[in-house]
């Protein structure tokens, strides 16, 4: 009984009480000069801040926004030329190429070659030819736990079979996979926000200051200022009226094109 009250409790906590953010705000929510800057996806031009295009993203940071790729030239472009990419890791076509499917063999100089997915139904597949498949731009096939191949979502870590958990940024634990927490995080400095897989929502954590000091869910913004708000939340919230609010769901979320598909992995995030 205990335990089903604090598990209640628990529950209750995590889903009600925790701040979780699904959006990234667009960047002309950001009206400040060093707000914008400080957001690795915008730029401050001519007094407004804008979305940064992917040629002026860090090359480190380039693959890991969702509609940007860095090609066999080290330069960061928009994606959507699979063929043209190479990887070490043949799961690189998918998470950091932006949805392309993967040659099973690699080439000659020891790479994998990417290409364009054609969607598939990752249950019919047979599990030699399951992996680095596409169902549409937030579902791909992978092998599961009984070596039968199964549709997963990109935007959620709970349940992902164990070989991809870590590289989709994922928590590896007890044998399985799940989103990290914020009682995962044992250091003040860390104990900011933490995120279900590279594109999931974004829970925000706080630093409780007890007998035994942790990081805890976050149920409340407003010890957070105009200088803190959205460099602590990953530019999930922005300032507005004098308090640190979520960014709304971005318009471009509509569409349904498959380049407006792999734009959606960053900038909308798939419901709870
Ligand atoms: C690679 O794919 C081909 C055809 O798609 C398939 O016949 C072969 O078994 C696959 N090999 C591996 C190692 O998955
Ligand atoms: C795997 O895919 C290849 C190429 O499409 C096909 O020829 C082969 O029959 C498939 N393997 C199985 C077991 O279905
Ligand atoms: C693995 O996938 C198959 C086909 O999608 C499904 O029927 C089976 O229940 C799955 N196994 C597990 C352990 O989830
Ligand atoms: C934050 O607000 C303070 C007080 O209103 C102001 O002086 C400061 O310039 C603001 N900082 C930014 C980055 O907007
Ligand atoms: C700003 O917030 C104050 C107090 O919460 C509220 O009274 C006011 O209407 C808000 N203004 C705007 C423009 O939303
Ligand atoms: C998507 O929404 C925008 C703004 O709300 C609108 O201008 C556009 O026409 C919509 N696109 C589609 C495909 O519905």
């Amino acid at each position: 009984m205990k335990n089903l009250i604090s598990f209640i409790q628990f529950f209750i906590f995590n889903v009600l009480g925790a701040l979780i953010a699904k959006y990234q705000c667009d960047c002309s929510l950001f009206v400040e000069e060093t707000i914008c800057l400080g957001i690795d996806t915008c730029n401050w031009v001519n007094e407004v801040c804008i979305n940064k295009d992917c040629s002026e993203i860090d090359e480190n940071e380039c693959d890991l926004i969702g509609k940007c790729s860095l090609n066999s030239n080290g330069i960061c472009e928009a994606t959507g030329f699979c063929t043209e990419y190479q990887v070490k890791d043949q799961i690189d076509c998918m998470i950091k190429k932006g949805n392309c499917a993967a040659e099973n063999k690699t080439n000659a100089a020891g790479f994998y070659q990417c290409k364009s997915y054609i969607s598939v139904d990752c249950n019919s597949l047979a599990a030699e030819n399951c992996t680095n498949n596409y169902e549409d731009g937030q579902t791909f096939c992978w092998l599961n736990s009984t070596k039968q191949c199964q549709s997963y979502n990109i935007n959620s870590c709970e349940g992902l079979p164990l070989d991809v958990c870590d590289k989709l940024d994922c928590k590896k634990s007890n044998g399985q996979c799940s989103t990290f927490l914020c009682s995962d995080i044992t250091s003040q400095d860390k104990c900011t926000y933490v995120k279900d897989g590279y594109w999931g929502s974004l829970t925000l954590c706080q630093w409780k200051e007890d007998q035994i000091p942790k990081c805890i869910d976050r149920i409340e913004t407003k010890d957070y200022t105009n200088e803190t708000c959205s460099k602590m939340t990953d530019g999930r919230y922005y300032w507005n009226n004098e308090s640190c609010i979520s960014c709304p769901k971005n318009f471009e979320d509509n569409s349904s094109s498959q380049l407006n598909l792999i734009l959606y992995l960053i900038y909308i995030l798939q419901e709870l």
